[in-house]
């Protein structure tokens, strides 16, 4: 008797997505900040992030590390009274289309600083493509001071991305655990957004795809047209979906935000 399960795509092999949002622009200039804005009105992940990290990076003091830092799309929230590093793996460019020139990238697992040289390391939406998480836990772990605090983000229900390259989701209780056991203490797990903010996010994305197309062809344009009918429906998503963040986030949510600090 056929399976069932042979009527549906195998996933475990597949090493490419059918479409991938664009990427994050290095806010670097005037243009590229406001366009980092208003792709913030519209991706809730960003927003989100953005605004957990307003709250926190502004105020620190003394070299911060942006981990994995992709576009180093976070950068600009850090205050004059510290310096940043961004560092990245050598697969930044190959597997996500990342390559900046004021980025270290590094091969292997250990990163390019010395043992409690850090104040703060960043870590965002990053966790998630480590295979062996416990290595760059401890690796944060290991760069910063005693006193240094650690800032990471990841998702939670976000669709599987940069495929193959997208390994984890965690939870609170999950997180928890990996940090105590890399040596964090005072570890904190904030819920970004709630299942409102899931179900905004959601029904955005059975748009996108649509609104903005991988190919070019005369299908994905016609498409496209179609979908710029969904636009004011989605404007009204985001609204939504961005009023959601202000609650005290909810056991569905974006992502999650930690802090721990290294004793
Ligand atoms: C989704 S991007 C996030 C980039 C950026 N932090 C952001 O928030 O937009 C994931 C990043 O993780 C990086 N990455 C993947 N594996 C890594 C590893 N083992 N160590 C450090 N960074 C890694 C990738 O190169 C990529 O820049």
């Amino acid at each position: 008797m056929p399976s069932r399960l042979d009527e549906r795509r195998n996933l475990a092999n597949v090493t490419e997505e059918a479409w991938r949002p664009p990427l994050h622009i290095t806010p670097d200039t005037r243009l590229h900040r406001s366009l980092s804005a208003v792709r913030r009105c519209f991706d809730l992940q960003a927003a989100s992030i953005w605004r957990d990290l307003s709250g926190e990076l502004p105020g620190v003091s003394g070299l911060v590390l942006d981990v994995g830092c992709g576009a180093q799309p976070y950068r600009q929230l850090i205050g004059s009274s510290s310096d940043y590093l961004g560092i990245d793996t050598v697969n930044a460019r190959p597997d996500f289309g990342y390559e900046l020139p004021d980025t270290i990238y590094f091969e292997g697992g250990t990163w390019p600083v010395a043992d409690g040289s850090v104040d703060v390391v960043l870590c965002t939406e990053t966790l998630e493509h480590v295979l062996e998480p416990a290595t760059l836990l401890d690796e944060a772990h290991r760069s910063l001071r005693p006193g240094g605090r650690l800032i990471l983000t990841v998702p939670f229900a976000a669709r599987w991305h940069f495929i193959p390259h997208d390994y984890w989701r965690y939870t609170p209780s999950g997180l928890y655990n990996l940090l105590r056991a890399a040596g964090f203490r005072e570890v904190c797990v904030y819920a970004r957004g709630n299942a409102g903010t899931v179900a905004c996010y959601k029904l955005m994305a059975l748009a996108l795809p649509f609104l903005l197309p991988s190919s070019g062809g005369v299908r994905a344009r016609l498409l496209q047209l179609l979908a710029l009918l969904t636009l004011p429906f989605v404007f009204a998503l985001a609204l939504i979906g961005r009023a959601t963040l202000h609650g005290k986030g909810g056991d569905d949510c974006l992502g999650y935000t930690a802090t721990a600090l290294r004793p």
